[in-house]
């Protein structure tokens, strides 16, 4: 593979730079156990050592953290408490010294409130055209324009002091911006260009999806998005897809022409990843689209059960349309915004779709289990064509911490639902290093942003790090193992006929085969197949235990 296309096949870790690690605790400035490019520089080898190829950096820029960091008042330059725009650029250089690429997090369907446009358009007033750089309306009645609602809880408007009311997907503190607007899609053209020029190998593009708006702003009504499963003849099913105003709308595709334009003018050429939470595939392929996007973010993956037909249909469905546009799949298990797949994987009932921690709380789970599940899950997701991603602290095998004081939560889910929906922050608690105490190396400062857990001692880097048996070196055997094997990457999938519901058995290539055991009775091995790797101890007779995995040589 050429290192140009390195994307099809990359594995990319995610550097949730918050909870990374805190290389200043004890600096003049931020003695706050809070992450930044100091503890990322500091740590790099950790990811180079894991072997993947990439890194992908949650957004850093300035921001008043409504949103953790996801506000952001200019798109070029660095957050103070992160560090400086130059430890920035010499982030990239160590990095690339280390072969890996590295993508940063590109905010573009909504500023912060700080933002200097945003504080001009409330300035400014209705009718200016400061106001036309967002969606600023009347309301209808005494209420909002209309019955949009925001992804955190509450409706999608908030009123100005004028009495105009402005738009914002998310919190209020994130007004969305007028993509119809000149000036707008000039401005984001700029942000890219300025990171490619400082050696960024390209962007994640946040909630991609959501940047255009019908015109009018109709009603959403009962549109359901993304859908929910419903029952039909004792199965799951989703309802049929309709068009939704200002998700995935099919102009929007537009913007992604003219940034594929700007990426393809450098060289090497960047790359994109699309974060749409799109459920339907061939929707999301929309975007992959050669003269579009690179790759996108696999979430029906992510949201897929633990069983055997549940994930057999993600990645059918995933393969099918990916191969139409000629672009690589990507596998994902978890991220900054969803319940850790350990966790998941570890509720006695697997459900489809159920990702957000509040969904799973009242259902017994048990850690061992998942733990299992997971590492099971480590060798299919990197068996599989296309490319991978993992987020930091999968590889230690963390769990969700399920039961953060509430006065410490910081996702605006948590207030916005009037304390009804805990949030993400049980997935973004800053990973733990060395030590048998909080705050595990993380800082040098008195306390963690979030409270880490008192039983982390175990799943450090520093404990898992030369244990046969850990999940670190789990990642590390099995990434190194990927890097040295031709078949695997981009490239096609063959499935072994007959393998059971709860089996998948696929070939890459001739010399290179993936089984997955997801039930509970031992299942025997091809004869003469050689084992490469085996994400837990086969039985004595030599046949695959339930939820264990194996690489093999057929
Ligand atoms: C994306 C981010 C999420 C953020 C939201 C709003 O979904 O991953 O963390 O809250 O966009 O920017």
């Amino acid at each position: 593979m050429s290192s140009e296309n390195w994307w099809r096949s990359a594995v990319i870790y995610q550097v949730y730079i918050r909870s990374f690690r805190d290389g200043d605790g004890d600096g003049p400035c931020c003695g706050d156990g809070l992450g930044d490019i100091a503890g990322l520089r500091s740590r790099l080898d950790h990811i180079a050592s894991l072997g993947v190829d990439a890194l992908w950096i949650n957004p850093w820029y300035p921001s008043p953290m409504a949103d953790a960091g996801y506000d952001v008042i200019d798109y070029r330059d660095v957050e103070p408490r992160f560090g400086t725009l130059s430890q920035a650029e010499e982030l990239v250089a160590e990095a690339h010294e280390r072969n890996l690429r590295v993508l940063l997090d590109i905010v573009p369907n909504h500023t912060s409130d700080q933002h200097p446009w945003f504080v001009e358009a409330l300035a400014a007033g209705p009718g200016s055209p400061a106001r036309e750089r967002y969606i600023f309306r009347p309301g209808r009645g005494d209420g909002p324009p209309n019955d949009w609602v925001s992804n955190f809880g509450g409706p999608a408007w908030t009123q100005a002091p004028d009495g105009e009311w402005f738009l914002h997907l998310f919190a209020p503190e994130q007004p969305d911006v007028n993509w119809e607007h000149p000036e707008v899609r000039a401005d984001f053209a700029d942000t890219l260009r300025f990171w490619f020029d400082r050696g960024v190998d390209g962007f994640r593009i946040d909630v991609a999806h959501s940047l255009i708006k019908e015109p009018g702003l109709p009603d959403v009504g009962d549109l359901v998005y993304p859908r929910e499963y419903v029952e039909q003849d004792g199965e799951l099913v989703l309802p049929p897809w309709r068009p939704h105003p200002h998700w995935d709308r099919d102009e929007v595709h537009e913007v992604y022409r003219e940034w594929r334009a700007i990426a393809d003018s450098y060289s090497p050429p960047r790359v994109f990843v699309a974060e749409a939470w799109v459920d339907e595939p061939e929707r999301l392929t929309h975007y992959l689209r050669p003269d579009e996007l690179h790759t996108a973010f696999n979430f029906n993956y992510l949201v897929a059960p633990w069983t055997g037909p549940g994930l057999r249909k993600a990645i059918d469905e995933t393969l099918a349309e990916h191969v139409k546009v000629g672009a690589p799949p990507t596998w994902v298990l978890s991220n900054h915004d969803v319940t850790r797949h350990l966790s998941r994987y570890a509720r006695a009932e697997q459900i489809p779709g159920r990702h957000r921690l509040q969904d799973l709380l009242d259902m017994p789970y048990d850690l061992a289990v998942g733990t299992r599940r997971s590492r099971a899950a480590l060798l299919l997701t990197l068996g599989l064509p296309g490319g991978a991603y993992v987020y930091q602290g999968e590889e230690l095998g963390l769990p969700e911490v399920e039961d953060l004081p509430t006065d410490v939560l910081q996702d605006p889910t948590w207030e916005r639902s009037g304390h009804t929906e805990r949030g993400r922050d049980g997935c973004r608690v800053p990973i733990p290093w060395s030590g048998a105490a909080p705050p595990y190396g993380f800082t040098t400062a008195a306390e963690t942003w979030l409270p880490q857990p008192n039983d982390w001692a175990a799943l450090t880097v520093e404990a898992e790090s030369g244990d046969p048996s850990s999940m670190l070196e789990l990642y590390r055997h099995a990434l190194h193992l990927r890097r040295a094997t031709k078949e695997l990457g981009d490239g096609p999938l063959r499935w072994r006929a007959d393998a059971g519901e709860d089996v998948l058995a696929f070939d890459r290539g001739e010399g290179f085969a993936c089984v997955v055991n997801m039930g509970s009775a031992p299942v025997a091995l091809p004869a003469g197949a050689t084992v490469l790797l085996a994400s837990d101890a086969l039985t004595d007779d030599g046949a695959l235990p339930g939820d264990t995995s194996v690489w093999l040589k057929p």
